[in-house]
C-alpha cells in the first residue's frame, strides 16, 4: 500500500508546472494533497505561506505521521514550514496522542496570492484558515477586470474576492456578510494590502434584504417586525455571488440546488447595464451544463439576457476524478 508520505511526494511532483506558475506570480498558498482524488481519503494538505496545514475528516494523524508529511513538504518545496494538524472528523480514541503544534505554528501570519496578502489563522472556530484556496482562479479573474468598477461582494466572508477587486483598481468595493468576525478579518486583509478603507468597505447584514433592495424588489421577511438594514438602490458594475449551499434566514431560504434563481434574478437586476457577475456553485452533484442553462433561462425571464457565460476553470491543485470539480465558477455578462 502506498504510504501517505509517498502520496504527498507524488502529489507535489504532479503539481510541478502549477507550482512553478504560482511561485512565479507571487503565490505561496495552494493545496498539496487533495483527499480521496489523490489516494488519501479524508486528508488535505495545504500550504499557506510559511504554514503547512493538515486537515483530517476521517482518521486523525498521529504525531509522527504529521512530522513525516511535514518533512516531505519542506524537502520537496525547499522552504521552512510550521505545521498544524486539525482533526475535523469523528472522536479520537482516549489514548490517541495528537500532534502538538508549537506556539509559533499557531500564530497569525500572512500568505500571498499574486502578491496580494491575506491574513491566516491555522486554528479557530471555523474550518477554514480565512482563505478558500479553490476560489483562486475566481479571485484572479475579478482582479483582472475590476479596474474602475463599482463592485459588490456578496457572502464576502473575509473579503478575499473583494480585496482582489480593490487591488485590481476597483473604484469602490462593498463586501456584505452577516458574520462580524469574518468582516473584521476582511478589514485586516484590506489594511495588509494598504487599501484605503473607503475603497473596500464592509457591510454587516444578511445579504438577502440588501440584494433585493438593490434589485428594486420587495424585501421578504418572516414577520413585518424583523429589522433589516436599509440601503439605497445603486447599480454595480461587477457583482460577486458566492452563496452557501443551503441556509435559512429571517429573510428567506438560500437553496443553491433547488432555487438558485431567487439569488440570480435580483443579482442581475442589481447590475448596471453591461455589468458582470462572478457566480459560484459549490454543490458537487449539480451538473455544470444544466446550471449554465438555468442561469441563461432565468436571465432571459428577468429581462437581462446574458451576452456571455464564461466558465472559470479551477486550478489543478483541486483535481477531480472526472475533470468536473465540485466548485463551479462562471463569469456572466449582460
Ligand atoms: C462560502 S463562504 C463565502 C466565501 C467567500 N465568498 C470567499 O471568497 O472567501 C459563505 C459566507 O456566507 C456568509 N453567509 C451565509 N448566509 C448569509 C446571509 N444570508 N447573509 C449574509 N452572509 C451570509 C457566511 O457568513 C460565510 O462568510
Amino acid at each position: 500500500m502506498t504510504t501517505l508520505p509517498e502520496l504527498l511526494r507524488t502529489a507535489i511532483g504532479r503539481r510541478g508546472p502549477l507550482l512553478a506558475r504560482l511561485h512565479g506570480e507571487g503565490t505561496d498558498c495552494y493545496r498539496l494533497l487533495h483527499g480521496v482524488t489523490e489516494g488519501a481519503p479524508g486528508l488535505s494538505v495545504d500550504r499557506y505561506g510559511s504554514l503547512l496545514l493538515l486537515q483530517t475528516w476521517r482518521e486523525p494523524l498521529a504525531a509522527d505521521a504529521v512530522e513525516a508529511l511535514a518533512a516531505i513538504a519542506r524537502g520537496e518545496l525547499g522552504v521552512e514550514l510550521d505545521v498544524v494538524a486539525n482533526h475535523r472528523g469523528r472522536e479520537v480514541p482516549p489514548d490517541f496522542v495528537p500532534h502538538e503544534p508549537t506556539p509559533a505554528a499557531l500564530a497569525d501570519r500572512r500568505c500571498h496570492e499574486r502578491g496580494v496578502a491575506f491574513c491566516i489563522r491555522a486554528r479557530h472556530r471555523g474550518q477554514d484558515p480565512w482563505l478558500f484556496l479553490d476560489l483562486r482562479s475566481g479571485r484572479a479573474v475579478v482582479q483582472s477586470i475590476a479596474a474602475q468598477k463599482r463592485v459588490l461582494n456578496l457572502f464576502a466572508y473575509t473579503c478575499g474576492v473583494g480585496i482582489c477587486a480593490a487591488v485590481g483598481g476597483a473604484a469602490a468595493v462593498t463586501n456584505v456578510d452577516f458574520a462580524h468576525s469574518a468582516l473584521a478579518v476582511g478589514r485586516d486583509n484590506a489594511a495588509a494590502n494598504d487599501l484605503p478603507p473607503e475603497r473596500c468597505t464592509t457591510v454587516q447584514s444578511d445579504c438577502l434584504p440588501v440584494l433585493r433592495q438593490l434589485a428594486g424588489m420587495p424585501v421578504q421577511r418572516r414577520g413585518k417586525h424583523v429589522p433589516y438594514l436599509r440601503v439605497e438602490r445603486q447599480p454595480y458594475d461587477l457583482i460577486v455571488l458566492d452563496p452557501p449551499r443551503l441556509a435559512k434566514t429571517p429573510f428567506g431560504t438560500i437553496d443553491v440546488v433547488n432555487d438558485y434563481q431567487s439569488l440570480w434574478k435580483p443579482t442581475l437586476l442589481a447590475l448596471a447595464d453591461g455589468g458582470t457577475v462572478l457566480a459560484t456553485n459549490h454543490v458537487p452533484t449539480i451538473d455544470e451544463a444544466a446550471w449554465h442553462t438555468a442561469l441563461r433561462r432565468c436571465a432571459e425571464k428577468a429581462g437581462r439576457p446574458l451576452r456571455e457565460l464564461q466558465p472559470i476553470a479551477i486550478d489543478e491543485d483541486f483535481p477531480s476524478f472526472d475533470g468536473k470539480p465540485p466548485l463551479k465558477v462562471v463569469l456572466a455578462r449582460i
